[in-house]
């Protein structure tokens, strides 16, 4: 096994929570880790450097090799000088952990514009930004990881997460497409749905479900996700308190209609149309 044995991996918003955890295993693993971090307040405000040096110098105490980044995932310049960051230290840039994260939560009927692009800016043009910026680093090695993190309030939702939602579920449709595009320089796309006690979490779940949630059960499906000997790529999975579960997107056998029907009709075989008793996995009929 060489699993992820000086692979150079990026971990966006690796200064706390699952990031920290993330960077903390594949370093222990035997990977070099650029710690990225803006540093700021959950809800993405402020910025500074002490949350991802100290996340660097766990790694280095523990004897591995790690970098800090403070760059902003949420622009092409920042994503730029991040993903520069791993090239200049380590020389390459083998996998990358699109994880970084704020929340502006709030009911659909009241979001504003701001609270809407803040977290799509950080979510889903954060893990387009960093992953477009490796990507010709993968294509050359014919080797590339890309670990996006996603939610179940995206597959899912969630009461006061449109904006979170949206954003979290458009990495699972980046993903999609980075396992088509990426197949022929042997570059695996997947996401993870973590479920984790972290600063995100800490008000929203009671602490005793919080308590049977370390990030240190979610840290090992990523890290496996990033390995040489992993084939599995275009995929989401759902991860937490020790659970490991695939999620996947289904089709029935719907109806066929030989013409164009009327609503009347439509209305009519209704029932059949939305029946989930017969399933097989989805595919693009254009594809
Ligand atoms: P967290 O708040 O501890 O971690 C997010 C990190 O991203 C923070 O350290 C923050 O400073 C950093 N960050 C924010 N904006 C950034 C930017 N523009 N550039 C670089 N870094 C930035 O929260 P947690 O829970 O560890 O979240 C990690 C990821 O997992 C997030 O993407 C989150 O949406 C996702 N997630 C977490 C869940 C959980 O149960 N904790 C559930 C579902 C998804």
């Amino acid at each position: 096994m060489s699993g992820v044995q000086d692979k150079v991996v990026i971990v966006t918003g690796a200064g706390g929570g699952l990031g920290r955890e993330y960077a903390l295993t594949v370093a222990r693993e035997g990977a070099k880790v650029v710690v990225n971090d803006l540093g700021g307040a959950r809800d993405g405000s402020g910025a500074g450097s002490a949350m991802a040096d100290a996340v660097v110098k766990e790694i280095v105490d523990a004897g591995g090799e790690a970098v800090a980044s403070y760059d902003s995932v949420a622009t092409a310049d920042g994503a730029a000088a991040l993903v520069k960051t791993a090239v200049d230290t380590f020389g390459t840039v083998h996998g990358v952990v699109n994880n970084a994260g704020i929340l502006r939560d709030g009911s659909f009927a009241k979001m504003d514009d701001a609270a809407w692009d803040a977290v799509l800016q950080v979510h889903l043009y954060g893990g387009y930004h960093v992953t477009r910026a490796a990507w010709p680093y993968f294509r050359e090695q014919n080797f590339g990881r890309v670990v996006m993190a996603t939610s179940t309030s995206g597959l899912f939702g969630n009461f006061g997460q449109a904006n979170y939602g949206a954003a979290k579920l458009g990495l699972v449709g980046l993903v999609n497409t980075l396992a088509i595009e990426g197949a022929r320089n042997k570059i695996l796309a997947n996401a993870v749905a973590p479920l984790a006690a972290t600063r995100m979490t800490e008000d929203i779940a009671p602490a005793e479900f919080l308590e049977k949630l370390p990030p240190t059960f979610v840290s090992p499906v990523v890290g496996y996700l990033l390995t040489e000997e992993s084939t599995e790529t275009g995929s989401v999975f759902v991860v937490g308190g020790g659970q490991v579960q695939r999620v996947a997107q289904f089709q029935n056998e719907g109806v066929r209609f030989a013409e164009p029907p009327s609503v009347g009709l439509v209305a009519e075989r209704w029932s059949e149309i939305t029946d989930l008793s017969n399933v097989t996995q989805g595919k693009n009929p254009l594809g």
